[in-house]
């Protein structure tokens, strides 16, 4: 661990600050921004591209912004304003929009009609067209393609009169290098797994590893299976340990425990729970003390995230009265947990990419974005026109209208049991820009941070943690790090005139 002076001084004379009291100091560098290493760990066990996640809001993560930020090399939170069932279907959305394996392949029987699985796929919206073909015992005996549906004229044919019978075949456990090879070598464009037993036990896909073993997907952010991944956020309590229970069910690569207040016992109870049942990395918070940060870690947290208050759209720290100013709270608990590999991600307050190298110095594996990603195509809801500028909506969870649609968001602001006209919020409903693509918009604050890493000197994210030191800045410094003395005429894509 590092201290980093000017915030070690601060907290201790109980100052705490935020980013933009605060800008990094530059140092010796042989780094160029472009060579920097941007890979990180959102949990224990659960790794990044590059360190940016995307919110658990309504307006910022389902599953198209997830599939988008894991192709990007980040990850998406989904969040939890939805039905159990909604949210693991989402879930499933991203970890099969790229396969790598497939565990549980879509099958066809050997006695069933052409025309009745025609209709099926189209009824189902399949865009696939390989189908490993059962007996009635659940046994491999075929493998039916586009190409044998594209030549069939007789749709009444049985499915055994069309398959390719003895299909070649892998046995389980094979792997995705084997498996290509052989796709390669036999020229095959699917090969079905079968076990001892002769049942199917998974399939793959010549496109999805064509995809993974060449350059195309070398940034995306994959699991072992060579599927994106993605997270999911749930409450506390039992039936959000059976929310969690159906994600886990549909492959998710992390829990995030998502409340206002993590160091609560309802939060540690929770997790003790989640990992005595379930083998999956949970990322806790959210909270701004190094002693809450520590106690979550000592409960089997495999990720903290920090943030009470710094939220574009939060209103706790006005309504409540509490709350700790974003830098200094990441820093507070990277001391605190820095003796452990359990990382950080800093939450809220992110206006810039410059805030993104400065939460990453304070202390931070990751950041957590809301409304930087809220106006970009990929977020849930509509754009629309209002004086003559493209618009989306952006709204805090704990704002009256989350909190009036959602049962979840009523839970996270521990406001379960009030009444609709009872209700407090501790946040707010606006618009912000519409920022076009993700992938625009990500570009702009991956360059952003590299350029930063270089100006510090750090080639890595570690780096950056161990390297980063800070000046306190005056409001005049402040006024003077922003353009000044001039009338903006042409927007540049990473500074918006209206900052
Ligand atoms: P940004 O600044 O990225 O912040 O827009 C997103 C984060 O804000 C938190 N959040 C809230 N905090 N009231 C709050 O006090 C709310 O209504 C609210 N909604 C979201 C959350 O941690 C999110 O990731």
């Amino acid at each position: 661990m590092v201290i980093k002076t000017t915030l070690e001084h601060a907290l201790k004379e109980g100052l705490a600050l935020t980013f933009d009291d605060v800008r990094l100091k530059t140092g010796h560098s042989e780094v160029m921004p472009d060579n920097v290493n941007l890979e990180s760990k959102f949990s224990k066990n659960i790794g990044l591209k590059i360190p940016i996640v995307s919110a658990a809001m309504d307006t910022v993560t389902e599953y198209k912004l997830a599939i988008e930020l894991a192709k990007l090399g980040g990850i998406g939170v989904i969040h939890r304003n939805l039905s159990p069932e909604e949210q693991a279907s989402q879930v499933s959305k991203v970890k099969h929009h790229l396969n790598g394996l497939i565990d549980k392949p879509i099958c066809v029987y050997e006695d069933e009609s052409v025309s009745s699985v025609l209709l099926k796929i189209k009824e189902k919206g399949y865009s696939f067209l390989s189908f490993p073909v059962l007996s009635r015992e659940g046994k491999l005996v075929g493998l039916v393609t586009g190409n044998d549906f594209d030549f069939c004229d007789n749709p009444s044919l049985k499915i055994s009169n069309i398959m390719s019978s003895q299909p070649y075949h892998g046995k389980e456990g094979m792997s995705i290098d084997e498996a290509y090879q052989k796709m390669r070598s036999e020229k095959k464009k699917s090969i079905p797994l079968k076990d001892k037993e002769g049942r199917v036990v998974g399939m793959y896909v010549f496109s999805d590893l064509k995809r993974i073993k060449t350059r195309s997907a070398e940034n995306y952010n994959l699991d072992s299976n060579g599927q994106l991944r993605v997270a999911a956020a749930i409450g506390t309590g039992e039936e959000e340990i059976e929310r969690a229970s159906k994600l886990v069910e549909k492959k998710v690569d992390v829990v995030v425990i998502d409340t206002a207040h993590g160091d609560s016992k309802a939060v540690i109870d929770t997790l003790r729970e989640i990992k005595k049942r379930y083998d999956i990395d949970v990322v806790v918070g959210n909270v701004s003390i190094g002693e809450s940060a520590r106690r979550l870690v000592d409960n089997g947290a495999d990720g903290i995230k920090v943030g009470q208050g710094p939220g574009s759209i939060c209103t706790t720290r006005i309504i409540a009265g509490i709350g700790r100013p974003q830098v200094s709270a990441i820093y507070d608990c990277y001391k605190a947990i820095s003796d452990t590999n359990i990382p950080i991600c800093g939450d809220g307050g992110i206006k810039n990419s410059g805030d993104i190298t400065v939460a990453i110095g304070a202390g931070a594996h990751s950041v957590m974005m809301g409304g930087m990603l809220a106006g970009t195509e990929e977020s849930p809801g509509e754009i629309y026109f209002y004086e003559g500028r493209q618009w989306k909506l952006y709204r805090g969870m704990g704002s009256l209208g989350a909190m009036e649609e959602s049962k979840s968001s009523r839970q996270r602001y521990l406001q379960s049991d009030a009444g609709k006209n009872r209700l407090i919020p501790e946040g707010i409903e606006g618009r912000i820009p519409y920022r076009g693509k993700l992938s625009d918009v990500v570009f702009q604050y991956v360059g952003g941070l590299r350029k930063g890493m270089g100006y510090v000197g750090a080639g890595t994210i570690e780096e950056l943690r161990d390297k980063a030191d800070f000046d306190r800045i005056t409001n005049s410094g402040f006024l003077e790090s922003h353009p000044h003395s001039i009338k903006i005429t042409k927007e540049a894509p990473n500074y918006p005139a209206n900052t």
